[in-house]
Protein backbone atom coordinates (compact mmCIF):
# COMPACT_ATOMS: atom_id res chain seq x y z
CA UNK A 1 0.00 0.00 0.00
CA UNK A 2 1.21 3.61 -0.96
CA UNK A 3 2.29 5.48 2.36
CA UNK A 4 2.09 8.89 0.35
CA UNK A 5 -1.07 10.55 2.67
CA UNK A 6 -0.29 8.94 5.68
CA UNK A 7 2.21 11.06 8.54
CA UNK A 8 5.91 9.84 8.68
CA UNK A 9 6.53 10.03 12.46
CA UNK A 10 10.11 10.28 13.68
CA UNK A 11 10.77 6.56 15.17
CA UNK A 12 7.31 5.04 15.62
CA UNK A 13 7.05 1.48 17.45
CA UNK A 14 7.87 -0.91 15.14
CA UNK A 15 5.35 -3.79 15.63
CA UNK A 16 3.50 -6.85 14.10
CA UNK A 17 2.20 -9.67 14.28
CA UNK A 18 5.37 -11.13 16.68
CA UNK A 19 4.27 -8.92 18.86
CA UNK A 20 0.71 -9.34 18.96
CA UNK A 21 0.86 -13.42 19.53
CA UNK A 22 3.56 -12.87 22.12
CA UNK A 23 1.23 -10.21 23.84
CA UNK A 24 -1.91 -13.05 23.40
CA UNK A 25 0.17 -15.91 24.96
CA UNK A 26 1.40 -13.52 28.21
CA UNK A 27 -2.43 -12.71 28.66
CA UNK A 28 -3.70 -16.05 27.91
CA UNK A 29 -1.36 -17.61 30.66
CA UNK A 30 -3.06 -15.44 33.64
CA UNK A 31 -0.07 -13.41 34.33
CA UNK A 32 -1.67 -10.15 33.48
CA UNK A 33 0.64 -8.32 36.15
CA UNK A 34 4.05 -6.83 36.88
CA UNK A 35 5.46 -10.20 37.66
CA UNK A 36 5.26 -13.46 35.30
CA UNK A 37 7.46 -15.69 33.09
CA UNK A 38 7.88 -13.30 30.97
CA UNK A 39 9.57 -10.18 33.30
CA UNK A 40 12.24 -13.28 34.34
CA UNK A 41 13.21 -14.02 30.65
CA UNK A 42 13.19 -10.05 29.62
CA UNK A 43 15.65 -9.75 32.58
CA UNK A 44 17.51 -12.68 31.52
CA UNK A 45 17.70 -11.66 27.83
CA UNK A 46 18.46 -7.76 28.89
CA UNK A 47 21.39 -8.87 31.08
CA UNK A 48 22.91 -10.74 28.47
CA UNK A 49 22.76 -8.12 26.04
CA UNK A 50 24.21 -5.81 27.87
CA UNK A 51 27.14 -8.03 29.28
CA UNK A 52 25.99 -7.52 32.68
CA UNK A 53 25.31 -10.19 35.04
CA UNK A 54 21.85 -9.11 36.31
CA UNK A 55 18.65 -6.69 34.86
CA UNK A 56 15.60 -5.74 36.55
CA UNK A 57 12.94 -4.43 34.13
CA UNK A 58 11.01 -1.27 35.12
CA UNK A 59 8.04 0.56 34.30
CA UNK A 60 10.57 3.04 32.10
CA UNK A 61 13.86 4.60 31.63
CA UNK A 62 13.20 7.37 34.30
CA UNK A 63 11.68 4.96 36.71
CA UNK A 64 15.44 3.19 35.90
CA UNK A 65 17.35 6.30 36.44
CA UNK A 66 15.20 7.50 39.77
CA UNK A 67 16.22 3.91 41.62
CA UNK A 68 19.67 4.29 40.89
CA UNK A 69 19.13 7.56 42.74
CA UNK A 70 17.48 6.04 45.61
CA UNK A 71 20.17 3.43 45.54
CA UNK A 72 23.30 5.62 45.51
CA UNK A 73 21.45 7.61 48.50
CA UNK A 74 21.30 11.10 45.86
CA UNK A 75 20.13 14.45 47.59
CA UNK A 76 21.33 17.81 48.68
CA UNK A 77 24.84 16.51 49.74
CA UNK A 78 25.67 15.12 46.21
CA UNK A 79 26.78 16.76 42.73
CA UNK A 80 25.32 14.64 39.79
CA UNK A 81 27.51 15.68 36.98
CA UNK A 82 25.79 14.96 33.00
CA UNK A 83 26.52 16.25 29.90
CA UNK A 84 24.02 19.33 28.49
CA UNK A 85 22.73 18.06 25.45
CA UNK A 86 20.21 15.15 26.54
CA UNK A 87 16.99 14.45 27.54
CA UNK A 88 15.91 16.15 30.91
CA UNK A 89 15.27 12.42 31.88
CA UNK A 90 18.73 12.13 32.89
CA UNK A 91 18.86 14.35 35.53
CA UNK A 92 15.33 14.66 36.45
CA UNK A 93 15.32 12.55 39.74
CA UNK A 94 18.53 13.92 41.19
CA UNK A 95 16.65 17.47 40.51
CA UNK A 96 13.81 15.97 42.28
CA UNK A 97 16.06 14.80 45.17
CA UNK A 98 17.50 18.25 45.84
CA UNK A 99 20.86 17.56 44.06
CA UNK A 100 23.37 20.05 42.48
CA UNK A 101 23.80 19.98 38.92
CA UNK A 102 26.38 19.97 36.85
CA UNK A 103 26.26 20.04 33.37
CA UNK A 104 29.08 19.38 30.57
CA UNK A 105 29.87 20.86 27.04
CA UNK A 106 30.29 18.03 23.99
CA UNK A 107 32.43 17.37 22.03
CA UNK A 108 32.05 17.55 18.19
CA UNK A 109 30.17 13.67 18.85
CA UNK A 110 27.70 15.19 20.43
CA UNK A 111 28.77 13.13 23.95
CA UNK A 112 29.91 14.72 26.68
CA UNK A 113 33.49 16.65 25.91
CA UNK A 114 36.11 14.28 28.47
CA UNK A 115 37.99 17.12 28.72
CA UNK A 116 35.36 19.38 30.40
CA UNK A 117 34.59 16.71 32.00
CA UNK A 118 37.85 16.52 33.80
CA UNK A 119 38.09 20.18 34.48
CA UNK A 120 34.25 19.70 35.91
CA UNK A 121 35.43 16.84 38.27
CA UNK A 122 38.73 18.73 39.24
CA UNK A 123 36.57 21.56 40.99
CA UNK A 124 34.03 19.65 42.26
CA UNK A 125 34.53 17.92 46.29
CA UNK A 126 32.37 15.82 47.88
CA UNK A 127 29.76 13.13 46.40
CA UNK A 128 29.90 13.08 43.50
CA UNK A 129 27.80 11.26 40.20
CA UNK A 130 28.67 11.29 36.81
CA UNK A 131 25.69 10.43 34.48
CA UNK A 132 27.20 9.34 30.94
CA UNK A 133 24.30 9.02 27.85
CA UNK A 134 25.16 7.60 24.91
CA UNK A 135 23.28 10.35 22.39
CA UNK A 136 20.74 9.14 20.09
CA UNK A 137 22.65 5.37 20.09
CA UNK A 138 26.28 6.82 20.17
CA UNK A 139 28.16 5.07 23.15
CA UNK A 140 30.12 8.09 25.25
CA UNK A 141 33.50 7.04 25.71
CA UNK A 142 33.06 4.89 28.66
CA UNK A 143 36.73 4.19 28.67
CA UNK A 144 38.03 7.32 29.17
CA UNK A 145 34.55 8.55 31.97
CA UNK A 146 35.38 5.47 33.56
CA UNK A 147 38.81 6.64 34.09
CA UNK A 148 38.28 10.14 35.22
CA UNK A 149 35.70 8.90 38.07
CA UNK A 150 37.98 6.43 39.10
CA UNK A 151 40.51 9.51 39.35
CA UNK A 152 38.35 11.51 41.34
CA UNK A 153 36.85 9.13 43.12
CA UNK A 154 33.07 10.07 41.82
CA UNK A 155 30.70 7.46 40.78
CA UNK A 156 29.64 6.91 37.46
CA UNK A 157 26.21 5.23 36.01
CA UNK A 158 25.33 5.17 32.25
CA UNK A 159 22.52 6.50 30.66
CA UNK A 160 22.15 4.09 27.68
CA UNK A 161 18.19 4.82 27.39
CA UNK A 162 18.91 5.54 23.74
CA UNK A 163 21.55 2.92 23.07
CA UNK A 164 19.98 -0.60 23.36
CA UNK A 165 21.89 -2.66 21.16
CA UNK A 166 24.94 -0.34 20.70
CA UNK A 167 28.33 -0.77 21.24
CA UNK A 168 31.42 1.22 22.03
CA UNK A 169 34.83 -0.75 22.01
CA UNK A 170 33.68 -3.74 21.75
CA UNK A 171 31.82 -3.54 25.15
CA UNK A 172 27.22 -3.55 25.12
CA UNK A 173 25.62 0.43 25.96
CA UNK A 174 25.00 0.72 29.51
CA UNK A 175 27.96 -1.90 30.28
CA UNK A 176 30.10 0.32 31.98
CA UNK A 177 30.28 1.94 35.61
CA UNK A 178 28.20 0.53 38.26
CA UNK A 179 25.07 0.32 36.49
CA UNK A 180 23.46 1.28 33.20
CA UNK A 181 19.57 2.32 32.31
CA UNK A 182 17.70 1.38 29.15
CA UNK A 183 14.63 2.94 27.73
CA UNK A 184 11.64 0.81 26.23
CA UNK A 185 9.74 3.75 25.22
CA UNK A 186 7.66 3.63 22.29
CA UNK A 187 10.37 5.35 20.18
CA UNK A 188 12.98 3.71 21.07
CA UNK A 189 14.83 0.74 19.36
CA UNK A 190 13.47 -1.62 20.94
CA UNK A 191 9.55 -1.10 22.98
CA UNK A 192 7.60 -2.31 25.09
CA UNK A 193 5.36 1.02 24.78
CA UNK A 194 6.51 1.96 27.94
CA UNK A 195 9.51 0.58 29.98
CA UNK A 196 12.61 0.35 31.16
CA UNK A 197 15.77 -1.35 32.99
CA UNK A 198 18.70 -1.56 35.15
CA UNK A 199 21.71 -3.57 34.21
CA UNK A 200 24.87 -4.14 36.39
CA UNK A 201 27.05 -6.41 37.53
CA UNK A 202 26.35 -5.72 41.47
CA UNK A 203 23.97 -8.56 42.69
CA UNK A 204 23.11 -6.22 45.50
CA UNK A 205 21.89 -3.34 43.60
CA UNK A 206 19.99 -5.52 41.60
CA UNK A 207 18.04 -7.20 44.37
CA UNK A 208 17.71 -3.93 46.36
CA UNK A 209 16.67 -2.16 43.60
CA UNK A 210 13.44 -5.00 42.30
CA UNK A 211 12.64 -4.30 45.97
CA UNK A 212 12.25 -0.77 46.03
CA UNK A 213 10.42 -1.24 42.13
CA UNK A 214 8.08 -3.18 44.36
CA UNK A 215 7.10 -0.99 47.20
CA UNK A 216 10.35 -2.34 49.48
CA UNK A 217 7.94 -5.25 50.98
CA UNK A 218 9.72 -7.32 53.54
CA UNK A 219 9.34 -10.99 52.87
CA UNK A 220 6.79 -11.92 55.20
CA UNK A 221 2.71 -13.06 55.27
CA UNK A 222 1.32 -9.42 55.64
CA UNK A 223 2.97 -5.85 54.08
CA UNK A 224 5.89 -5.11 56.18
CA UNK A 225 8.12 -2.43 55.69
CA UNK A 226 11.25 -1.13 56.77
CA UNK A 227 11.54 1.88 53.83
CA UNK A 228 9.33 3.19 51.69
CA UNK A 229 9.69 1.88 47.77
CA UNK A 230 7.93 2.23 44.76
CA UNK A 231 5.52 0.69 41.94
CA UNK A 232 8.30 0.76 39.12
CA UNK A 233 7.88 -2.77 38.24
CA UNK A 234 7.34 -3.62 34.33
CA UNK A 235 4.19 -5.88 33.54
CA UNK A 236 4.18 -9.09 32.43
CA UNK A 237 2.35 -8.26 29.10
CA UNK A 238 4.92 -5.33 28.47
CA UNK A 239 7.66 -7.59 28.97
CA UNK A 240 6.26 -10.22 26.47
CA UNK A 241 6.31 -7.63 23.88
CA UNK A 242 9.59 -6.51 25.13
CA UNK A 243 10.60 -10.31 23.95
CA UNK A 244 9.39 -9.92 20.51
CA UNK A 245 11.00 -6.94 19.96
CA UNK A 246 14.44 -8.11 21.29
CA UNK A 247 14.14 -11.41 18.72
CA UNK A 248 14.36 -8.64 16.09
CA UNK A 249 16.60 -6.83 17.00
CA UNK A 250 19.04 -7.84 14.20
CA UNK A 251 17.15 -7.17 11.84
CA UNK A 252 15.90 -3.23 13.45
CA UNK A 253 19.56 -2.47 13.63
CA UNK A 254 20.24 -3.59 10.34
CA UNK A 255 17.52 -1.40 9.00
CA UNK A 256 18.40 1.65 11.26
CA UNK A 257 22.33 1.59 9.69
CA UNK A 258 20.48 1.46 6.48
CA UNK A 259 18.46 4.34 6.81
CA UNK A 260 21.40 5.84 8.11
CA UNK A 261 23.52 5.15 5.08
CA UNK A 262 20.14 6.37 3.04
CA UNK A 263 21.02 9.66 4.49
CA UNK A 264 24.77 10.12 3.80
CA UNK A 265 24.32 9.10 0.38
CA UNK A 266 20.96 11.58 -0.46
CA UNK A 267 21.73 14.32 1.67
CA UNK A 268 24.11 16.80 0.64
CA UNK A 269 24.99 18.55 3.80
CA UNK A 270 26.51 17.77 7.23
CA UNK A 271 25.35 14.37 9.66
CA UNK A 272 26.48 13.94 13.02
CA UNK A 273 29.00 11.53 13.16
CA UNK A 274 27.90 8.12 14.61
CA UNK A 275 30.28 6.57 16.57
CA UNK A 276 31.67 2.74 15.70
CA UNK A 277 29.20 1.32 17.30
CA UNK A 278 26.20 2.89 17.34
CA UNK A 279 22.99 1.62 17.33
CA UNK A 280 21.63 4.44 15.08
CA UNK A 281 18.12 5.21 16.96
CA UNK A 282 18.37 8.45 15.30
CA UNK A 283 20.14 10.06 12.09
CA UNK A 284 20.85 13.76 12.87
CA UNK A 285 21.66 16.60 9.92
CA UNK A 286 23.74 19.65 10.90
CA UNK A 287 22.50 22.71 8.96
CA UNK A 288 24.45 25.78 8.65
CA UNK A 289 22.23 27.95 10.70
CA UNK A 290 19.25 27.96 13.01
CA UNK A 291 17.51 29.40 10.03
CA UNK A 292 18.06 26.87 7.92
CA UNK A 293 17.64 24.43 10.89
CA UNK A 294 13.87 26.13 10.94
CA UNK A 295 13.34 26.13 7.10
CA UNK A 296 14.13 22.41 7.20
CA UNK A 297 11.61 21.55 9.79
CA UNK A 298 9.31 23.75 8.12
CA UNK A 299 9.14 21.82 5.17
CA UNK A 300 8.86 18.26 6.86
CA UNK A 301 5.97 20.09 8.45
CA UNK A 302 4.17 20.82 5.31
CA UNK A 303 4.97 17.48 4.23
CA UNK A 304 3.67 15.81 7.38
CA UNK A 305 6.69 14.27 8.30
CA UNK A 306 8.55 14.72 11.61
CA UNK A 307 11.32 15.60 12.19
CA UNK A 308 12.60 17.66 15.70
CA UNK A 309 15.31 19.77 16.64
CA UNK A 310 17.99 18.20 18.66
CA UNK A 311 17.96 18.29 22.64
CA UNK A 312 17.56 21.83 23.52
CA UNK A 313 20.55 22.03 26.03
CA UNK A 314 20.09 21.52 29.94
CA UNK A 315 22.12 24.79 30.61
CA UNK A 316 19.85 26.66 28.29
CA UNK A 317 16.40 25.38 29.44
CA UNK A 318 14.37 28.35 32.09
CA UNK A 319 14.55 25.35 35.00
CA UNK A 320 18.47 25.05 35.12
CA UNK A 321 19.17 28.48 34.35
CA UNK A 322 21.22 28.85 37.90
CA UNK A 323 23.58 25.33 37.40
CA UNK A 324 27.19 25.33 36.70
CA UNK A 325 28.07 24.32 33.22
CA UNK A 326 31.15 23.96 31.73
CA UNK A 327 31.96 25.26 28.39
CA UNK A 328 28.06 24.77 26.32
CA UNK A 329 28.88 26.67 22.74
CA UNK A 330 28.73 23.23 21.48
CA UNK A 331 25.83 21.87 22.79
CA UNK A 332 24.12 25.05 22.00
CA UNK A 333 25.24 25.04 18.11
CA UNK A 334 24.18 21.52 17.84
CA UNK A 335 20.93 22.70 19.03
CA UNK A 336 20.78 25.61 16.65
CA UNK A 337 21.89 23.24 13.51
CA UNK A 338 20.70 19.91 14.40
CA UNK A 339 17.69 18.18 12.78
CA UNK A 340 16.66 14.92 13.95
CA UNK A 341 15.94 13.33 11.06
CA UNK A 342 12.96 10.45 10.25
CA UNK A 343 14.30 6.89 11.57
CA UNK A 344 12.11 4.25 11.70
CA UNK A 345 12.77 0.67 11.33
CA UNK A 346 9.31 0.66 9.41
CA UNK A 347 10.44 3.67 6.52
CA UNK A 348 9.72 2.14 3.28
CA UNK A 349 11.04 3.28 -0.01
CA UNK A 350 8.45 5.79 -0.42
CA UNK A 351 8.58 7.29 2.35
CA UNK A 352 12.03 7.96 1.86
CA UNK A 353 11.07 9.42 -1.58
CA UNK A 354 9.21 11.90 0.63
CA UNK A 355 11.62 12.54 2.75
CA UNK A 356 14.08 13.41 -0.48
CA UNK A 357 11.89 16.46 -1.80
CA UNK A 358 12.22 18.00 2.18
CA UNK A 359 15.92 17.35 1.79
CA UNK A 360 16.49 18.49 -1.70
C1 LIG B 1 18.72 10.04 27.32
C2 LIG B 1 17.42 9.61 27.93
N1 LIG B 1 17.37 9.36 29.24
C3 LIG B 1 16.25 8.94 29.83
C4 LIG B 1 15.09 8.75 29.11
C5 LIG B 1 13.86 8.37 29.84
O1 LIG B 1 13.30 7.17 29.42
P1 LIG B 1 11.73 6.94 29.56
O2 LIG B 1 11.04 7.79 28.55
O3 LIG B 1 11.57 5.47 29.30
O4 LIG B 1 11.35 7.29 30.95
C6 LIG B 1 15.10 8.99 27.73
C7 LIG B 1 13.96 8.76 26.86
O5 LIG B 1 12.94 9.10 26.75
C8 LIG B 1 16.28 9.46 27.13
O6 LIG B 1 16.33 9.74 25.82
Amino acid sequence: MSNTNKRIFLSPPFVGAAERAAVRAAFDSGYVAPCGPQVDEFERRLAKLAGRKYAVAVSSGTAAIDLLMAELGVDETWTVVAPTLTFVATVGPAFHRGAKLVFVDSDATGNIDISLLEKALESLRGKILVIGVDLYGNCCDYGAIAKLCRKFGAVFVTDAAEAVGATRDGRPAGSAGLAGIYSFNGNKIVTTSGGGAIVTDDRGLAERAKKRSQQSREKCAWYEHREVGYNYRLSNILAALGLAQLGRLPAILRKREANFKWYAKNWKGDLLAPTPGANHWLTVALLASRRERDRLLRRFAAADIEARPVWKPLHLQPIFAKCRVFGGEVAKALFERGVCLPSGTGLKSCDFARIARCLK
